[in-house]
């Protein structure tokens, strides 16, 4: 059976993309083979991996270009149980259009703020209209940075209504440990008991993805 294949996106900068991407990873990794492919010229998570250097905590990262996404893709769900891809901040290129047409899941880190949600609206579009060509595409709105304090506004509740897809109930929340880790070139599972808590939520959001 080919591997799963799952793509963070938002064309929201700075959502989280590349850090659940990369947590994500790394709790898949635990269970499964699993690849990362950077679809991001900025290329944030191939630097991270290459910090982490040859202590072998991350899975495996390969910078992909436009002209072979959908090649890599491929080629990396026959080969692994699971297939990570971290998108830029943006809906309108090739590359980001090639792997939503791609892929099996799309998650979509979103902050809790409706401000942040309307500015991730586009997504709706998008998948509606993917889902013309790869109708057996699931999505799934990712909260992250949440805060103990904030208990999700009527606003907000409403916001992710309009989004047409649902929100898993795992979220991430704004955790010193998510930055600890990219600096260190590890993952959340990385940093043992540092990062016990944050390892705990990426767990729970796993299961409920698998079970999804
Ligand atoms: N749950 C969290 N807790 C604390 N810090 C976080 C969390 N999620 C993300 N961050 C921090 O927020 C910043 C932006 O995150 P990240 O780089 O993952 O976003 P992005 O969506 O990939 O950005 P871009 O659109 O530029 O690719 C980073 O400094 C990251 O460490
Ligand atoms: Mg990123």
């Amino acid at each position: 059976m080919p591997g799963l294949r799952i793509a963070v996106v938002n064309q929201k900068g700075g959502t989280g993309k590349t850090t659940l991407a990369l947590n994500l990873a790394a709790g898949l990794q635990r269970r499964a083979s699993t690849l990362v492919l950077d679809a991001d010229p900025q290329a944030s998570i191939s630097q991270w991996a290459a910090l982490s250097g040859k202590s072998g905590q991350l899975p495996a990262v390969q910078a992909v270009a436009q002209d072979d996404v959908c090649a890599r893709i491929a080629q990396g769900a026959r080969g692994h149980r699971y297939v990570v891809i971290d998108c830029p901040p943006t809906l309108r290129t090739t590359m980001v259009g090639d792997v939503m047409n791609n892929v099996d899941v799309l998650l979509v880190p979103i902050q809790p703020s409706p401000v942040d949600l309307w500015a991730s609206m586009d997504i709706t579009t998008a998948v509606h209209n993917t889902r013309q060509r790869n109708p057996q595409l699931k999505a799934f709105a990712v909260l992250n940075q949440l805060d103990n304090r904030n208990v999700l506004s009527r606003l907000m509740h409403e916001a992710l209504a309009e989004l047409e897809f649902p929100a898993l109930r795992a979220g991430l929340a704004r955790r010193a440990a998510y930055r600890s880790a990219a600096v260190e070139g590890t993952s959340v599972y990385g940093l043992g008991h540092r990062g016990k808590a944050a390892a705990h939520e990426v767990e729970a959001l796993i299961e409920e993805l698998l079970q999804s």
